[in-house]
């Protein structure tokens, strides 16, 4: 059933666990993110980073197949359909798509800029009734390798763009998009607690969720996170289990060659990825 993140997110905010933000980048990747969140009736986030978007050949495409798999599956958990690390162009283009909640990244805009272009696209995503991440402190990408923690946010900025109207926030806390490197200095707790204290409950969002040890993803959902985006690891899991299959031959045996059966593995592995996922966030039967 797609829906606005909006409520899902406040009723894990409520019951101190998190939902699950799983990107997408085909459809073996949605089909495997649905067919799990069903089975653990848990609620679900689709996320669509606009390089994806453009993959799949446009919004457009993203929000009319997943809208048709929702119901050729007979889904009835909870789904929202959202923009990840949406532009102010990408976020108004999903809106006019279909999609159920929109995220505008304008962390790399000074402030002020920031706060407008938040506050015009709360406007129009409210008016449509879907739901608006906003985001403060750029969370880093794996670059070289060599960054040993990802940004900070500040907690006056956080209140400011929370009080924008936005229904969940991503804020800086180290985190970092992609494989942690070994040098990673972990989550900063007193950052996320003062950026909580600082927001007035609204629900946080916590990105870069693939590899973080578990005891820090359950200490940050207790400070407040109540969504957590993972693509990373579903993108790991299905290479090697992939590749698996290929070193294996199995391609080579009778009719292994069949695309059905050749991403079949990787379609179980996403499946299991997400699965490990939703448990630790906590959201299994809470659809
Ligand atoms: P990972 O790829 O590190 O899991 O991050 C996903 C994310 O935060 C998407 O916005």
């Amino acid at each position: 059933m797609l829906v606005s993140a909006r409520d899902m997110l406040i009723k894990a905010r409520d019951g101190h666990y998190a939902v699950g933000q799983f990107n997408i980048n085909n459809l073996e990747w949605t089909k495997a993110i649905l067919l799990t969140a069903q089975e653990m009736n848990s609620p679900v986030i689709l996320g669509v980073s606009e390089g994806a978007g453009k993959y799949m050949t446009g919004f457009k495409t993203v929000a009319a197949m997943v809208k048709a798999m929702d119901e050729c599956l007979g889904i009835t958990v909870p789904v929202a359909l959202h923009l990840d690390h949406g532009t102010y162009e990408g976020a108004k283009a999903c809106v006019e798509a279909g999609f159920t909640s929109i995220m505008f990244d304008g962390s790399h805009y000074p402030i002020d800029e920031n706060v407008a272009k938040t506050t015009e696209l709360v406007k129009l995503a409210h008016d449509n009734g879907i739901s608006i991440e906003a985001e403060v402190g750029a969370i880093g990408g794996e670059e070289d390798g060599v960054i040993g923690a990802g940004e900070v946010a500040d907690p006056a900025e956080c209140a400011k763009i929370a009080g924008l109207g936005v229904d969940f926030l991503a804020a800086g806390i180290g985190n970092i998009h992609g494989k942690y490197p070994a040098n990673w200095k972990g989550l900063d707790f007193e950052a996320l607690d003062a950026i909580h204290k600082a927001t007035d409950n609204i629900p946080l969002v916590l990105h870069g969720g693939s590899g973080i040890p578990t005891e820090m993803v359950k200490k940050a959902i207790s400070l407040g996170v109540s969504k957590v985006n993972v693509n990373t690891e579903c993108q790991l899991t299905f290479a090697a289990a992939t590749r698996e299959y290929i070193e294996a031959g199995k391609d080579l045996e009778g009719k292994g060659f069949d695309p059905r059966k050749l991403l079949a593995p990787g379609v179980e592995a996403i499946k299991a990825t997400v699965k490990e996922k939703i448990e630790l966030f906590g959201s299994a039967n809470k659809a």
